[in-house]
């Protein structure tokens, strides 16, 4: 990648940052025994692992005991589904997700259904919101998990999640979120959000890749999907990742401490950039709630283009500039379906593969925002939309 490239697309993954780097290098070269091993290379790993996971709770509201280390998203995200519907199918097999769930959620769902579980998707509303009036009757007596993502991929909608956890806390269904992308980005915490399983991801918040987390309350049970030595408390079996997991919390405990201001400064450029496009481009709209979203999120369509988003973004790539036409961990891009999210918010599928993201990070400058709006409007003049600029 081109260092002077100027790069948009936080929410498929982030650069790592430096200080975060520094703390991972002596676990690679020093301090790279295994945390199962008794002598004190081995302790020495294991207390790191341990720091690490009590900065991790720190970070969520639990506590260490509820935080299980894994590959990434993708994998907590499949231990939570599967790990309950296996550990509960006895008291049921009817599970409820949103509409817009990321790939990894949808097709654990979809695995579970070709083993005899029914799946009911609950609907969003035009902004990308969960309909949460539907909840109450999607709810049935066989139901055993809620899973809704706290901040979508695509459109960086914010949803309702301790409204919802208290509806499945009043009928005792657990409730899983997928925090992948508001984890450190926005006030997170498993208490206040009523959760009892939470995916946590490293690569979105400036850790490296390969490394997550589940969040698992105390007294729900699940049932591993890895079986070997009996690491992270018999849930999760396969040596761990120290260097990854040093980073991942110490990436968080930074997102912690900057929180505040980040966020005002993300959402200062998010707004001004949002207000910018739709007044120089009236061709242009906004997907997504135009407030309850993440401070990083920008996703917009451009009537008349709705064919050309490939070409928007590689005309962008040409100059430099890199955003995303939808989830970048999605292998729907390549086939180049619609997006599910944006058909469930009402755009039809000429519409939904015509969109772009635009996702903000740390690393990006006032400069980079102000180059990137001045070849944005120079790009879509040249490719002529119906409505004439
Ligand atoms: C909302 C959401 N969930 C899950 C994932 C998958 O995470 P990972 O790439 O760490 O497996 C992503 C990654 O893009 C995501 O955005």
């Amino acid at each position: 990648m081109d260092q002077s490239s100027i790069y948009l697309d936080n929410a498929a993954s982030t650069r790592v940052d430096p200080r975060v780097i520094e703390t991972m290098l002596p676990y690679l070269s020093q301090v790279y025994g295994n945390p199962s091993s008794l002598h004190s290379a081995g302790r020495e790993a294991k207390e790191a692992m341990e720091k690490a996971r009590a900065l991790i709770a720190e970070c969520t509201g639990a506590k260490a005991e509820e935080i299980v280390f894994t590959s990434g998203g993708t994998e907590s995200n499949n231990l939570a589904i599967k790990g309950i519907a296996l550990s509960r199918y006895r008291a049921g097999k009817h599970i409820i997700i949103s509409a817009i769930e990321h790939d990894c959620v949808l097709n654990a769902c979809g695995w579970l259904k070709t083993m005899g579980f029914d799946v009911d998707f609950l609907p969003v509303d035009e902004n990308g919101i969960v309909r949460i009036n539907e909840l109450e009757k999607t709810i049935r007596s066989d139901t055993i998990l809620v899973s809704a993502m706290h901040a979508n991929n695509e459109i960086g909608t914010i949803q309702p999640i301790q409204e919802i956890g208290s509806i499945c806390k009043a009928h005792g269904i657990p409730f899983h979120s997928d925090a992948s992308q508001s984890f450190s980005k926005i006030p997170f915490d498993v208490n206040a959000l009523n959760l009892d399983l939470a995916t946590v991801n490293s690569h979105k918040i400036y850790g490296p890749k390969g490394v997550g987390a589940l969040f698992i309350r105390k007294g729900i049970r699940i049932t591993p999907l890895l079986h070997g030595g009996g690491h992270e408390y018999g849930l999760r079996s396969s040596t761990e990742n120290i260097p990854g997991i040093v980073g991942f919390a110490h990436a968080a405990f930074l997102c912690r401490t900057e929180l505040e201001p980040e966020n005002r400064r993300l959402t200062c450029l998010r707004d001004k950039m949002i207000d910018t496009i739709l007044e120089a481009i009236p061709v242009a709209y906004l997907n997504g709630h135009r407030h309850k979203r993440l401070p990083n999120n920008i996703n917009m369509g451009f009537r008349g283009l709705e064919g050309e988003a490939i070409k928007l973004l590689l005309r962008l790539d040409e100059e430099g500039i890199e955003v995303s036409t939808g989830s970048a961990c999605s292998s729907n891009d390549a086939e180049n379906k619609p997006s599910h999210v944006l058909t469930a918010i009402g755009l039809n599928p000429v519409q939904a593969r015509g969109a772009i993201r635009i996702t903000l990070g740390r690393f990006t400058t006032d400069k980079e925002v102000g180059t990137f709006l001045q070849t944005l409007m120079t790009i879509i003049k040249d490719l002529k939309p119906i409505t004439s600029i």
